[in-house]
């Protein structure tokens, strides 16, 4: 284990296996139709990778990158959109790919965005849900783990950027941000 972490709170292997059930769900659901799946950068790029290569239908792969800003703070609310999606999504069934949900600004400004471009569907597949930070109301139609409120880090989550490479999602040490 890292030495900042201080503990694991989801193992590799658990990941994976939940990560297979999400897979096979999402299969099932979107039989016969291409989703076009979102992954939103840069935290949901291992779960990204994992999930799409575990689904057995066939995909398209696009992505966007979002920036929380105003009042220095994520928790202002405010997000603007630093990268838009390559192609229209007119008629497409598209699912945003996420690795957490915590205030939920970040998706409700997302979902709300990309229903304006008149797709058939938008869903959420977030591997992580902070239900207890929420604060608009997003709900997530496929996930992973419920999460408790604890600094996470590893699989895609930073803490100033660090860790995003860990295998496993670990719980940060108070000593490293509290510094
Ligand atoms: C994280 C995460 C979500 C968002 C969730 O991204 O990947 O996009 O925060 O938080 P919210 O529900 O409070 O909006 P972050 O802004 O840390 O960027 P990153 O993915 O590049 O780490």
């Amino acid at each position: 284990m890292h030495q900042d972490v201080e503990g694991i709170m989801f193992s590799k292997e658990q990941l994976q296996t939940r990560i297979a059930e999400l897979a096979a769900q999402l299969d099932s659901e979107y039989a016969g139709k291409t989703p076009l799946m979102v992954g939103i950068l840069k935290g949901s790029v291992m779960f990204y990778a994992d999930l799409l290569r575990a689904m057995t239908i066939p995909v398209e792969m696009d992505f966007m990158a979002i920036s929380s800003y105003g009042a220095g703070s994520k928790s202002s609310g405010e997000v603007k959109l630093i990268k838009d999606l390559d192609r229209k999504i007119e008629g497409r069934d598209v699912i945003i790919v996420e690795d957490i949900i915590d205030s939920g600004y970040t998706l409700s400004y997302l979902k709300r965005m990309l229903y304006s471009r008149k797709p058939s569907s938008v869903k959420i597949c977030a591997l992580l849900d902070k239900y207890s930070r929420r604060v608009v109301p997003i709900e997530a139609d496929y996930k992973g783990f419920d999460c408790e409120d604890e600094f996470v880090i590893g699989f895609g989550l930073d803490y100033a950027e660090r860790y995003r490479n860990l295998p496993y999602i670990g719980i940060l040490k108070r000593s490293v941000y509290e510094k």
